[in-house]
């Protein structure tokens, strides 16, 4: 069976940690869509590090990981990671495996979300200009290269041949950029993944399946960044919901057992688009140095808030959430009060349901407060040991969501986390 671990908000929510966590009970991880846009950072031995393209359960030595047919892949930034976990002693060779369905992204991919973002201007999404919407345009446009193309002679003519096409498309933004570089870098790491174990993903991971290996599905990016459900246009290119397995994996619905989703205890977003909870004050910029909110791929301030009940139900139902994981709790240790939004007004109207355009429609968040906890929660372990604040806080938001809130994280270590259920 296959249980899928992914955000319920806007990403970073902590999945790297709570997957790297979860690892030793799994046989397989598997990364189902998004690219290096993504950054999950996990602590090996107190060594912080931060995963773009290898699934977080990578340090098991114990686990498979693969790279699934609905990732975008930066052969460039999976050589570079490679090294990166080869020095803990990994070897890639033998615990990582890469579809071949998985469409790869071209330095042109990142020119073009670079000329792309500029064009907007203001209204720019805020991408990580990691080539991620141009490559998935090419993937539906059916346009785009295939890892698997890389092991066919023929690759370096369609290269070619969709380099041209993109340089029209860049000439069009009149966007100039020198991409030699980049080039070098893509030819030499194209090589270097050609060494990796590139399979069929999809009876790979079926036969996997089919011998009671248990498989743990790692999503990246956030519910409210999915290109169907989220926060659209301010949104990455793929399906982060739990139906995105299926097709980010070539796994049958039937196959998916628990949907483990995780959620901070407050709220962040990094990149443009509406965000109702967001403190644009001392309480958001106290919010950002408490949580450390700054961007695991880009180094932006993340934008803070609080906790959207609307939002969080919203995610619940279109993923069908099981259990949920609230991470970060030890952030609002020293606050005195702690809001949460249960309702929108829109137009007047009390109302609990995400409205279709976020931007247009003006959204003021309504607030239900909660007692702070004023406790050092960093070093608990059990949950008889939490303060009965935060006992409150965590029951009020699994009432709320009808959800059972299975962990609670109290700190970014491996092991600071405490069982709830
Ligand atoms: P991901 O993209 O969902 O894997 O999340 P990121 O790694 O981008 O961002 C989460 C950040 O919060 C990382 O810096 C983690 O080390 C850190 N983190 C995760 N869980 C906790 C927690 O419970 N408490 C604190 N203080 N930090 C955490
Ligand atoms: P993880 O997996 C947070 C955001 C970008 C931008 C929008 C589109 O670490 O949670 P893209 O590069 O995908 O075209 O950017 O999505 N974004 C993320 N925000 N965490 C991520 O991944 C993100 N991946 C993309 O900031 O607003
Ligand atoms: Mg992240």
């Amino acid at each position: 069976m296959v249980d899928v671990l992914l955000g319920l908000q806007w990403g970073d929510e902590g999945k790297g940690k709570i997957v790297d966590y979860f690892a030793e009970n799994y046989e397989v991880i598997a990364r189902f869509q998004g690219g290096p846009n993504a950054g999950h950072t996990l602590y090996i031995d107190d060594k912080k590090i931060v995963l773009h393209q290898i699934p977080s359960g990578i340090f098991h030595q114990s686990t498979i990981n693969l790279i699934g047919n609905g990732v975008v892949l930066d052969p460039v930034t999976l050589k570079r990671e490679c090294e990166t976990v080869s020095g803990f002693g990994v070897d890639v060779k033998k615990h990582l495996f890469i579809s071949e369905r998985a469409h790869v992204i071209l330095p042109t991919h990142r020119a073009l979300d670079k000329a792309a973002e500029l064009s907007k201007g203001v209204e720019k999404i805020g991408s990580t200009l990691k080539g991620i919407g141009p490559a998935y345009m090419d993937k539906t446009g059916r346009n785009g290269l295939r890892v698997g193309d890389l092991l066919h002679k023929s690759f370096t003519t369609s290269y070619i041949r969709l380099r041209l096409k993109h340089q029209k498309l860049l000439d069009n933004y009149n966007f100039t950029e020198d991409i030699g570089e980049w080039e070098e870098e893509f030819f030499e790491a194209v090589e270097f993944l050609r060494s990796l174990n590139i399979v069929n993903g999809e009876y790979f991971i079926n036969q996997q399946i089919t011998e009671g290996k248990k498989v743990l599905a790692e999503g990246a990016q956030g519910s409210m960044l999915d290109i169907d459900f989220g926060t659209f246009p301010f949104v990455t290119s793929s399906n982060t919901i739990s139906a995105g397995v299926c097709t980010g994996l070539g796994v049958a619905p039937q196959k998916i057992r628990e949907v483990i989703g995780v959620s901070k205890a407050y709220c962040t977003r990094v990149g443009g688009g509406p965000f109702p909870t967001e403190l644009n004050d001392e309480t958001g910029e106290f919010l950002r140095k408490a949580g450390n909110e700054f961007g695991s791929t880009t180094g932006r301030p993340r934008r803070c808030g609080w906790m959207d009940m609307v939002l969080l139900g919203y995610a619940c139902m279109i993923n069908g959430v099981t259990q949920i994981v609230i991470t970060k709790a030890d952030v609002l240790d020293t606050f005195p009060e702690i809001s949460i939004c249960t309702k929108y007004k829109v137009d007047g109207r009390e109302v609990e349901q995400i409205p279709f355009q976020m931007l247009r429609t003006p959204i003021e968040p309504l607030y239900q407060q909660f007692e702070g906890w004023h406790t050092d929660s960093t070093s608990i372990t059990e949950l008889n040991d939490i303060p009965i604040e935060m006992q409150n806080y965590i029951s009020f938001i699994s009432n709320n969501l009808k959800v059972p809130v299975s962990y609670v994280s109290n700190g970014p270590g491996r092991r600071q986390l405490i069982k709830f259920t």
